[in-house]
């Protein structure tokens, strides 16, 4: 059983641009970090609004576990769908009613590595509190014998991210966050071997507000008018995270974050 594993996590695909980024890229970087494992977050990956089946046969192959945050329900056919995307996991902390699952755990090389996906409260929707939901989980639910943990927490405020970090230092080996798009530069390996980064940040067009062209963006801002936003195309790079972690101990021995211009032509 090999030591050390090395785990990428990308940032939220953000439409079709992101979706070719990342089907451009993603080999290259799994051949230059020797990549054993890879979580995608796939939020806004259909139009930048959710994820549908179609989508979902586009990227699958990029990732081992594909994660999701509040665009999961934006394609009213996910619902139908759900169940023929074995590798779509949805934030644990919804309804108990919702379909889909919180976590998963898969095989790897002789062991096994759970991934989890949970969603922030504050300046967000109304969910279980993520705190105890994945607590829950880790106490209840997955095996003692697995040591690789890794979070997706999908939240707004810093201020709640940087908790859920500290509450889970030490039992899960990643708190990796997602859903505001700008990657944050405070990437570290909390005391107790979590590593953290409050945001990996997105997956498309930089040269437009999160991802959505500029223009369309701003006038919402200017008018409270609701526009419809479309995915913009320049400036195109990949963000993520590659993290080392101890097979045995479940301890991050380190992260480094990814921010990568992309030229598709
Ligand atoms: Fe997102
Ligand atoms: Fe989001």
């Amino acid at each position: 059983m090999q030591t050390n594993v090395n785990i990428l996590f990308i940032g939220d695909v953000v439409g079709r641009y992101g979706r070719r980024i990342l089907r451009n890229e993603i080999d290259s970087i799994k051949r230059e970090f020797d990549i054993d494992f890879t979580v995608i977050n796939a939020e806004n990956a259909a139009d930048g609004f959710g994820i549908n089946k179609k989508v979902y046969d586009d990227i699958e192959k990029c990732g081992d576990v594909l994660t999701l945050g509040n665009h999961t329900w934006d394609k009213k056919e996910f619902l139908k769908d759900v169940d023929s995307m074995p590798k779509i996991i949805r934030p644990i902390n919804f309804s108990k009613k919702a379909p889909g699952l919180g976590y998963r755990i898969v095989p790897i090389n002789g062991f096994e590595i759970a991934v989890i996906n949970a969603i922030g409260r504050v300046f967000m929707m109304p969910v279980d509190n993520p705190f105890y939901e994945v607590e829950e989980l880790l106490e209840d639910e997955i095996p003692d014998d697995i040591k690789i943990k890794i979070v997706d927490f999908h939240a707004e405020a810093t201020s709640e991210k940087q908790a859920f970090g500290w509450y889970f230092d030490g039992r899960v080996s990643a708190v990796l966050g997602t859903h505001t798009h700008v990657q944050t530069a405070d990437e570290r390996v909390l005391p107790n071997g979590t590593a953290y980064i409050t945001d990996v940040g997105m997956t498309g067009c930089h040269d437009g507000v999160l991802g959505f062209n500029k223009d369309e963006a701003l006038s919402r801002f200017l008018t409270y008018i609701p526009k419809r936003l479309k995915v913009c195309k320049s400036n195109l790079r990949i963000n993520g995270c590659i993290i080392t972690v101890n097979s045995k101990s479940g301890k991050a021995l380190n992260i480094q974050r990814i921010n990568r211009s992309v030229n598709l032509n």
